[in-house]
């Protein structure tokens, strides 16, 4: 137990003397009241709100909920912002400020006087970065994510947001749909506060936090607009109090135990190819031990239970109302899939949390013994010559007969030069053909952004052709499918293989096998070697100059090469 006289915040608003009577003098500026410095818990709340983060838009009413419990439990809540990441907006793409916002975010909460934090989030990059932050500075925390928006309706079907993107653009090309009603179909698919809503990133990084034991059950599935949202975000102004009484910390929830119920989790959802790289970037902070072939290992024996779009049908409102994310945990509990007892911000287990969760509806979330998809259909892990540090590949977004394929490459050193010529009725590609796009990872990019299932040839799309393999040191986002090989490392502009692939090369995929080969001789590769030349630099200044300098690889998280680790939140100088 910590007592309110060992609370890092009386070193601030408990100091005598000139230091607190700054510290105390201008937070009354704001209207408290003096009881405040009174010795009780001083809650931040970071919220990641911002008009040009949508999915995020609505962070300020849910910290205004998380403000009420932390008043009930006796605590002083503090909202402040944290770097808004939208990923529909920000170019060239929310991933390379991931970095940036865990960075701010934990020097926030370490310079300012607090004993514990909320974290809220939403759009894909704001959960992990906050995470990151929280695990580094690792002062008690308790996440709430912002909910995924509503059902997307057109045209009498439930469209789910990203994934219909990719058909609608499909539809376009191949003159099924026409550009009215695509932009019809705009205002749609997004038609409420919150989130994607297919188990796209955003709902995959908040069921993963969830599964890590860092926001209440439920958290991860209420859709922003349900009461019960704001319900939980009460209660989480209510657990952080409690978190920081008991001194329970980040480093005490997030365990191996956790990080491997988070991967199990990942896979009975069929989550985003993105939790790969966030988890391993989260696990860095804490020393986690926990690598790329864990993903492979841990989720070989884990069925897909969701039944949810871009893997299955229905969307995350469906699978709130069939019970959310605790009916799936406890699902796997029961068949011995989890760690029972890995503490969450609950105080108790995560088996323990779900024990009667309720499910309503088995065509949304299946059984261990009935499943949606069988074990093994996860993410795979790949290696070959073509990957040598490890690719990625999510089995159940992919087209079962590509699984095992051997094609001739055609070579693109960015999506621009592939689209530039993607509707050439002369392309010399057909069904059989890899698309090899590169140049798209940490450094190439730079940022690592979700380019990698390019678009079919148009040729193809008029044919009836709807997937081909393609392979990419980029990403994909978590609301579109297609067999994609993904996160190739080490990355063409890191000198990876990739870059050495010429257009018709043959390449052999093996997602079985688990391998991903060029049909090249070392001799012949250490010739096209010793012509290759790096890319010039992105950037002469800046933060795109530190992050392309300092970016590690997908295999390691992708965070930077100083921040991997953690400082905890002492700071010994005051600042007057
Ligand atoms: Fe923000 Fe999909 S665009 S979650």
């Amino acid at each position: 137990m910590t007592t309110n006289s060992e609370l890092r915040s009386r070193q601030w608003f408990g100091a005598t003397g000139r230091a607190g009577m700054g510290h105390r003098s201008w937070m009354r500026s704001q209207g408290f009241t003096p009881e405040v410095f009174d010795g009780r818990p001083v809650i931040g709340i970071a919220t990641t709100w911002s008009e040009l983060a949508p999915c995020n838009v609505h962070l300020h009413r849910v910290a205004e909920s998380v403000k009420r419990g932390v008043w009930q439990s006796g605590g002083f809540p503090l909202e402040f912002p944290a770097m808004a990441l939208g990923e529909t907006l920000l170019r060239p793409t929310a991933m390379l400020y991931r970095n940036l916002l865990a960075m701010e975010a934990e020097e926030l909460m370490r310079a300012n006087p607090l004993d514990g934090v909320v974290l809220l989030s939403g759009c894909d990059k704001t959960t992990p970065g906050l995470l990151m932050a929280a695990a580094s500075v690792d002062l008690p925390a308790v996440m709430v994510t912002g909910g995924p928006m509503l059902n997307g309706k057109y045209q009498g079907t439930d469209v789910g947001s990203g994934t219909a993107v990719w058909r609608f653009e499909e539809e376009l090309v191949a003159g099924r749909m026409t550009q009215e009603e695509c932009a019809f179909a705009e205002g749609c698919m997004a038609r409420s506060n919150g989130h994607c809503m297919t188990m796209g990133t955003a709902s995959t990084m908040a069921s993963m936090a969830e599964a890590l034991g860092m926001q209440l059950p439920y958290s991860a599935t209420w859709p922003a607009v349900d009461a019960r949202r704001y319900e939980t975000a009460q209660r989480a102004g209510q657990v952080v109090v409690d978190l920081v009484r008991q001194d329970l910390r980040p480093s005490a929830i997030m365990t191996r135990a956790a990080f491997e119920n988070a991967i199990r989790v990942n896979a009975a959802i069929g989550g985003s190819t993105n939790a790969v790289i966030h988890l391993l970037a989260i696990a860095g902070r804490l020393g986690v031990p926990l690598t790329l072939d864990d993903f492979d290992v841990l989720a070989r024996d884990v069925p897909t239970l969701v039944n949810l779009q871009p893997s299955g049908k229905y969307l995350m409102e469906d699978f709130c109302y069939a019970g959310g994310l605790p009916a799936v945990i406890r699902e796997l509990d029961e068949d011995g899939l989890l760690h029972s007892g890995a503490i969450t911000v609950t105080g108790s287990g995560i088996g323990a949390n779900v024990a009667d969760a309720p499910c309503w509806n088995r065509e949304v979330i299946q059984t261990v013994a009935d499943p949606f998809q069988p074990a093994g259909t996860g993410t795979a892990v790949l290696r070959g010559n073509l990957a040598p540090d490890g690719a990625v590949i999510k089995q159940s977004a992919s087209s079962p007969h590509l699984l095992k394929h051997r094609g001739r490459a055609l070579v693109f050193d960015s999506p621009t030069d592939y689209y530039a010529v993607s509707n050439d009725p002369e392309l010399d590609v057909d069904e059989d053909t890899v698309l090899v796009i590169r140049y798209c990872g940490p450094r190439g990019y730079p940022g690592m952004p979700e380019v990698s299932n390019v678009a079919l040839p148009k040729k193809l799309l008029l044919r009836g052709v709807r997937d081909m393999v393609r392979i990419c040191d980029g990403r994909m986002s978590g609301t579109a499918y297609g067999t994609v090989v993904l996160h190739v490392a080490p990355e063409a502009a890191a000198g990876g293989p990739l870059a050495l692939v010429q257009t018709g090369d043959w390449i052999t995929l093996d997602v079985p096998g688990r391998t991903l080969s060029l049909e090249v001789s070392d001799e012949e590769l250490a010739a096209r070697r010793a012509q290759w030349q790096p890319p010039a630099p992105h950037a002469s200044r800046g933060w795109t100059r530190l992050y392309t300098e300092h970016v590690l690889q997908a295999d390691t998280g992708v965070d930077l090469d100083f921040l991997v680790g953690a400082s905890g939140h002492e700071v010994p100088r005051d600042s007057h």
